[in-house]
């Protein structure tokens, strides 16, 4: 870490910069209150599990493990249910099993979980039938509903946010420190509905294997291998509503510098990654690793400069840039900005999502599975023609059975859409689907 160049950070010097996407708060005061009382409230992670994530990243980075970063778009409130929480670990657990297995590779998992609640809106505002209202900027800020109070921002959120986080990380903690991540018991992480999936038979087939490597290995070692009974499980949301991340960045006995400890993983998205912005000011700042999100509008330059300024002492761990061009772009748009940061330490992540959107003729928000792992393919092949390598994915799934991206195993069609479409922001793969891009992003990375 510098030193000197960080002498004059702050948690909230961002405030003297352009920050874009933040809600207007009438209500000053009562900002300022809420604020003050999330200051003292306990972290939701601590600076020992940011620092593991640091050198598991730097590992990534050289092609040692692999990062499975995946949850909602966006997280609802309402939506901290032990069923949904439950659903949510299992599929990335079962994932996060495929990999291991097609890999070869530890797997670092990350959930966009237990802190996704604030998301960047297109307009500032929104009209319907000559009515105009701020827009709905996720259950951290307002509320969807359209009328005037629910719109308006509202500063008891920031601490309703950061206890719900508070719950849902200590429901996940618990089930994972309890055993439900024990690799000996793969079956605890079983979806009803899945029984009856074209996918069943060669997940269990994996299963099967991975039993048979944990006797062999247990053989060997002559007992229960430690390592088999739990798994480490990191947080990650976009860290786009300052105020309250800023509210949780603290200084901790043990650990120099600054930790953000409302996640592990804080990330910078698209729309507020101006190198001269607040979001990288804020974010320079932290000892957490960092992951910015480069779409089709990201110049070599621009990159470069991201680096400089959140990297400058080029630490293994550090900075993970999540490209997210789309299927038709990643081609001509991704070798470029590789060659860009050539020579500096990055960790490439793919998310094959957000520049794979594209409405049906009945206006509705989709993705096709096909355009998701085309771009997943692009990816590995790119990294690795061009000599280095792709490091992970960052996806938008869900454990339920929802019908929002259409393809996979089932083919499902625009039509099918209309089934059981949840999502208030973007389509995410349903929990079959997220398995069938598992097992085929273990073939892609042989391929490649
Ligand atoms: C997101 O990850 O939900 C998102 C808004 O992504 P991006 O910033 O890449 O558009
Ligand atoms: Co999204």
């Amino acid at each position: 870490m510098n030193r000197e160049r960080l002498d004059h950070w702050t948690p909230d010097g961002w405030c003297a910069r352009p920050a874009a996407q933040q809600p207007h708060y009438p209500d000053a005061r009562a900002l300022q209150t809420a604020l003050a009382a999330l200051r003292q409230l306990p972290p939701l992670v601590t600076s020992w599990e940011v620092n593991a994530l640091r050198q598991r990243f730097a590992a990534a980075e050289e092609g040692r493990e692999f990062v499975l970063q995946g949850g909602d778009c966006a997280e609802s409130f309402a939506d901290c249910r032990p069923d949904l929480i439950t659903n949510r670990l299992k599929v990335l657990l079962q994932m996060s099993l495929v990999l291991v297995d097609g890999l070869k590779r530890r797997v670092i998992r990350i959930g966009r979980l237990a802190g996704q609640y604030a998301k960047p809106r297109s307009t500032d505002t929104e009209t319907r039938d000559g009515v105009t209202l701020p827009s709905y900027r996720g259950d951290l800020i307002n509320d969807p509903a359209f009328d005037e109070s629910a719109r308006r921002p509202d500063p008891q959120r920031l601490l309703q946010g950061h206890a719900i986080s508070a719950l849902t990380m200590n429901f996940v903690r618990g089930l994972i420190d309890g055993g439900f991540a024990d690799l000996h018991h793969p079956e605890y992480w079983n979806l009803s509905w899945v029984e009856h999936s074209p996918l069943a038979v060669e997940f269990q087939r994996r299963v099967d294997a991975i039993a048979a490597s944990i006797r062999f290995m247990e053989t060997l070692a002559d007992g229960p291998v430690p390592e088999l009974t739990r798994v480490d499980f990191y947080t990650s949301h976009e860290a786009l509503l300052l105020h309250y991340e800023a509210a949780q960045t603290r200084q901790v006995p043990r650990h120099p510098g600054w930790y953000n400890l409302s996640t592990h993983f804080p990330w910078i998205g698209m729309r507020t990654a101006d190198p001269g912005g607040a979001h990288v000011e804020y974010c320079r700042g932290l000892r957490n690793p960092i992951g910015v999100k480069v779409g089709p509008s990201m110049t070599p330059e621009w990159l470069r400069d991201l680096c400089r300024l959140l990297n400058p002492d080029d630490e293994p761990g550090r900075l993970a840039l999540i490209h997210r061009l789309g299927a038709g772009r990643i081609e001509q748009q991704l070798p470029p900005l590789i060659d860009a940061v050539r020579g500096r330490r990055v960790l490439w992540l793919c998310d094959p999502m957000h520049g794979n959107t594209r409405a049906t003729d009945a206006g509705v928000k989709t993705r096709r599975f096909e355009d998701i792992s085309a771009e997943l393919a692009g990816a590995f092949r790119i990294h690795r023609e061009l000599g280095g390598r792709l490091g992970g994915v960052h996806l938008e799934l869900t454990g339920e059975n929802v019908t929002e991206c259409t393809g996979g195993a089932r083919g499902l069609t625009d039509p099918d859409l209309t089934r059981d479409y949840r999502s208030t922001v973007d389509p995410r793969l349903n929990y079959e689907q997220a398995l069938e891009l598992a097992m085929a992003i273990a073939e892609l990375d042989h391929l490649a």
